[in-house]
Order: structure tokens, then sequence, then C-alpha cells
């Protein structure tokens, strides 16, 4: 059986009903039925999805991801909270009937339901609730964490199954993204046991950063409608708390990570983050799929955002992006100097403690310049903020967020800085590669996967690698990367074209993730 083409079957039902339903329904008939095909359905449930709310990377490939698996024909759908910030008239979004959403304890919470489509004809569902979403942050208030943070998106899964019933689209498999929606193979499990449709769906889990695990006071699991089994080590008992994220690792039917480095370092007791017994334990059900890029929001020779647009075998318009930089961050007119950009969250994860020992040293001691587009824990900003005061004309920050400026730098910059400490994928030294921004970069995880070290020898390679996550070794290699700027612009100019061709284009990766949808949907009718 494991041969069956699930993706485009012919099945007995159809309407409103998810595959694993019609297939259960064919099996016990024992019999072929002819009905109109239909794709594999999958809903995705995510606290963040570009443009309409993003704090990292994972708004990015909630936004990109769908796109590409609705060009290989599946019928792909996102769920998000409707965030405050979320304009319904910026993004045209239309109000559908609400629905009621039954909590433990006979809770019942009103959500309103919005429904939008979004780039790729992306089906878009956000769930209205002031109470929980109408607010400045998605996860925190200035670096504050809600402490209500699985209230809010335990509300926000358990209104996917009230919608999903509503309109009699039941998906074949539910694919949750990180911490805040990693409850949902637990509340599929409760909700199979209960005989609730939506519990017939297979689960998948995208881990984007095990760092964040999401703990929360025990109480919430009464409100999730979740039973003391469900509370056990074994599941989601944690240190006395409920650990979101070790639930949907113990319960999810498949369960992946954005690069195939982090995938082994977090099967490691040193990278596990306390989870490596329980990835261990799903070896078998567990992979590693490199993110992909979008190209069609992050590519120089179509960009609107940046002042003028290049290719790789012209980069005229690249100077012009460099030198409007220097002209809006407050640096030197200089075409000549070495110009380095930082677009990060500021945190620890991104080698802050490295940044803030090796940045003065660096710039005491090269002939460079520097941007930095960030904002994240109030000690980090202030260092920046410093920084920009100390080297006035050689360094410029703003702290904030702008998609705009984000662009602007991958655009004018001439090396783009990601010392993380660790790294599950990034995607920001994708897009400087693809502008020609030659990342400098620590070698762990994501960045040890996308990024080809240079090779003096050759003049091969599409960044400058480090090993050692320590301040003097980051230091020297910002050293090579502007000695190899100033000695040897034959090479530079080698890897900026072999930087510029590498593509990481999301569809190899969109049709691993539907080889594990099939393979979960079978699994979830007892095929395989
Ligand atoms: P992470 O998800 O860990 O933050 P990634 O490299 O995967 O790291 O993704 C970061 C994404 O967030 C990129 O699209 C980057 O351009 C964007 N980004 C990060 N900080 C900012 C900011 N301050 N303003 C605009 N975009 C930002
Ligand atoms: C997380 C990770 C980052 C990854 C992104 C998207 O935020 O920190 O490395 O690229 O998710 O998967």
């Amino acid at each position: 059986m494991s041969n069956i083409y699930v993706h485009k079957i012919r099945l007995s039902g159809g309407v409103g009903r998810g595959y694993t339903w019609c297939m259960k329904k064919a099996l016990r008939k024992k019999e072929p039925t002819i009905v109109p095909e239909r794709s594999l359905r999958v809903l995705f449930v995510a606290s963040e999805c570009a443009p309409y709310a993003k704090c990292g990377g994972l708004g990015d490939v909630v936004a990109s991801l769908p796109k590409a698996l609705r060009k290989l024909g599946v019928d792909v759908r996102v769920l998000i909270p409707l965030y405050g910030t979320i304009s319904r008239e910026t993004f045209g979004l239309v109000e559908e009937p609400s629905c009621l959403v039954n909590c433990g304890g006979g809770e019942v919470n009103g959500c309103g339901v919005w429904g939008g489509v979004a780039d790729g004809d992306v089906p878009m569902w956000f769930i209205e609730h002031d109470r929980y979403f109408d607010r400045g942050g998605i996860y925190d208030d200035n670096g504050v964490e809600f402490g209500d943070n699985a209230f809010r998106f335990g509300l926000l899964c358990m209104a996917a199954e009230q919608v999903c019933r509503d309109r009699q689209w039941i998906p074949d498999v539910v694919h949750s993204h990180d911490w805040p929606t990693a409850i949902m193979p637990v509340l599929l499990d409760a909700w199979r046991k209960a005989g609730a449709p939506l519990g017939w769906a297979g689960s998948v889990l995208t881990i984007h950063n095990q760092a964040y695990q999401g703990y929360s006071h025990a109480s919430a699991l009464g409100y999730l409608g979740l039973g003391p089994d469900y509370f056990t080590p074994e599941i989601l008992e944690a240190w006395g708390q409920v650990n979101l994220l070790k639930g949907g690792i113990v319960m999810a039917d498949a369960i992946t990570t954005v690069s195939p480095s982090y995938a082994k370092e977090i099967l490691t007791e040193a990278g596990g983050n306390g989870l490596a017994e329980y990835m261990q334990a799903r070896q078998r059900d567990f992979e590693g799929i490199l993110n992909g890029a979008d190209y069609g929001v992050w590519d120089p020779e179509t960009d609107r955002l940046i002042p003028a647009n290049y290719r790789a075998d012209s980069l005229i318009g690249k100077g012009q992006c460099k030198q409007e930089l220097q002209s809006q961050m407050g640096l030197q007119q200089d075409g000549v100097v070495p110009l380095f950009g930082i677009v990060s969250r500021l945190t620890s994860q991104k080698g802050m403690g490295l940044m803030r020992a090796a940045l003065p040293l660096a710039l005491d001691s090269l002939n460079m310049q520097l941007v930095v587009l960030g904002t994240g824990e109030a000690a980090d900003e202030e260092f920046f903020r410093w920084l920009a005061a100390a080297y006035p004309g050689r360094v410029g920050v703003t702290i904030g967020y702008s998609d705009d400026l984000a662009h602007r730098i991958q655009a004018g910059a001439d090396f783009f800085l990601m010392p993380s400490l660790f790294e599950p994928c990034g995607l920001a030294q994708m897009y400087a590669l693809r502008y020609a921004a030659l990342p400098v970069v620590h070698a762990t995880g994501g960045l040890e996967d996308t990024i080809e070290q240079y090779n003096p020898g050759e003049g091969t390679g599409t960044g400058f690698k480090f090993y050692t996550p320590d301040a003097p070794t980051f230091q020297e290699t910002m050293a090579w990367a502007v000695q190899t700027w100033e000695t040897r612009p034959s090479h530079i100019t080698q890897m900026r074209e072999q930087a510029m061709k590498v593509r990481f284009d999301w569809e190899m990766s969109a049709n691993r993730y539907l080889d594990i949808y099939r393979r979960v949907a079978l699994k979830r009718v007892g095929w395989q």
C-alpha cells in the first residue's frame, strides 16, 4: 500500500471531508469508488505570517512554504491570529461568520473570523479575539513576555477545529510551527479520542527554534480541555509546568526542523536544549529540511524597495544602493570602504556577546563601515546606540523594525554579519547571498549548510566562516574579509557572482514536505 499516490487520489465522499475520512470509508467498503479528484488539504496554524505579522524568519516561512505547496497542487490554507497591528483595510480582509470555541471547563469563547488571500493565492483565516490578540506585540510587550501566551495561542489552535468544522473543510494534515502552536498534535489526539472530525488529521510540527519551548502554568491544560493524563513527564509536564514544544515533539506524527545541520545538533545533549532524549525517541519521524528563500520578494533584479536594481553580470545598481544607504544612515560617502550590514533580532542567539566584544575592536583596527537594523533586548539596543555615537560617520544604527530598510541594507552592504551562536536555518544570510552582500558567519546550523567558505587559493566560495565562536576569532574573520576586499578585489567579484547564483528555491523543500504530508495522512488511516 505504501506506493499509493495520495496527492491526487480518487476517493469517495469528497466535499467537506478529509482525505483520511474518505480513505477510512473506502477501506471499510473494500471497493474502489470513483469521485472527483481533489487535492491534499493542509492547514498551517501559526503565530506569524509575513507580511501580516512577522518578528523573524518564521513569518517568512509561513508565507512562502504554502505558496510553494500550492504550486504543487496542495490545497493549503493558513490560520493566524488577527493581531491589533494587522490592518483589515490594507490587506483587504473580509469578515466571515464568527465561531464559538468550546474551551475546557465549559468556557465558550466567541471569536471573529476574517478571510483573506495571501500572495500566491493562499487562502488565509484570521482569528479575532480582542482580549488576546489586540495588543502591540506578538509574544511580548517591549521585551516582557505576555503571561497568558499558552491561553492565547491555545485559543488559536482550538479555533482551528471550529473554523474547519463550520466551513466543512477538514484538512488531511495540520502543520504547526514552533512552541506557539506545538500543542496542536496533542489537541488532535484528544479530539480524535472524542470523535471530532479534525482529530483524524495527521500532524506535522516544524521546529524553527528549539530554544523557545513555551513554558506555562499547568492551569492552561484545563483551558485547553486536556485532562491530567496529558500532564505527565512523558508528554507535557516539565519541571512542574507545561512545556508546549515537548508535547508537540512527543505527539506529532512527523517532526521537521529547518536545516540538516540543526537537525543533527538538537539530537545531541549539548544542542538539545534539554529535549535531546525526546528528540532521539522520535528520530525515525524527524528530519531536517532546509528552508527556501522567496525570490519573488528577495531579488535585487526586481526589488522595488531598493534604490536601484542590479544583476550578477552588472553591479552598477549595487554601487548606487550603497551610496544611498550611506547617505540615509548618516555615513561618510565612500564607495571604496567596505560596508558591513546587520539585520537581526538583537538577542544572545544572534551572537550579541561576540558583537559587543569584537565590533569596537574591529572598528578601531579596520577601515570599515557598519549599518545596523534591529530590535530586541534593551541592553543590546543600548549597545548599538552607543556604537553609533562612538563612531560617527562610520556606524549607522536604526533600532526598530523596517522591511524597507532590511531590503536596502541587503542591497547596499558589501558584507553581511551573522555571528549567531546557533542558527536553526537563517534566512537573512540567504537573502544576503542573493544581494551580493557576502556573509561573515559562525559555521553553525543553517549557516554551515548555506555558506561556502572562501578559498583564497581559487577565489571561490560565498562567504567567510569561523568555527570557534569567540570574539577574537570573529574579529579575525572580519579582518580577513576586509583584507580580501582591499587586496584581492577579483576574488570579491568572483565570490559575488557565485553568491548571487546560489539558489535556495522552495520547490525542492516543498516536495519533501509533501512527501511527509502523504506519509502522515496514510498513517492516520492505518495504511502505513
Ligand atoms: P530569525 O528568524 O532567527 O530572526 P532569520 O534569518 O531566519 O532569523 O530571519 C530573519 C528575518 O527577519 C529576515 O527576513 C530579516 O530580514 C527579518 N528581520 C529581522 N530583524 C528585522 C528588523 N529589525 N526589521 C526588519 N526585518 C527584520
Ligand atoms: C527561527 C530561526 C531561524 C530560521 C527561522 C525560520 O526564527 O531562528 O534560524 O531561519 O526560524 O525557520
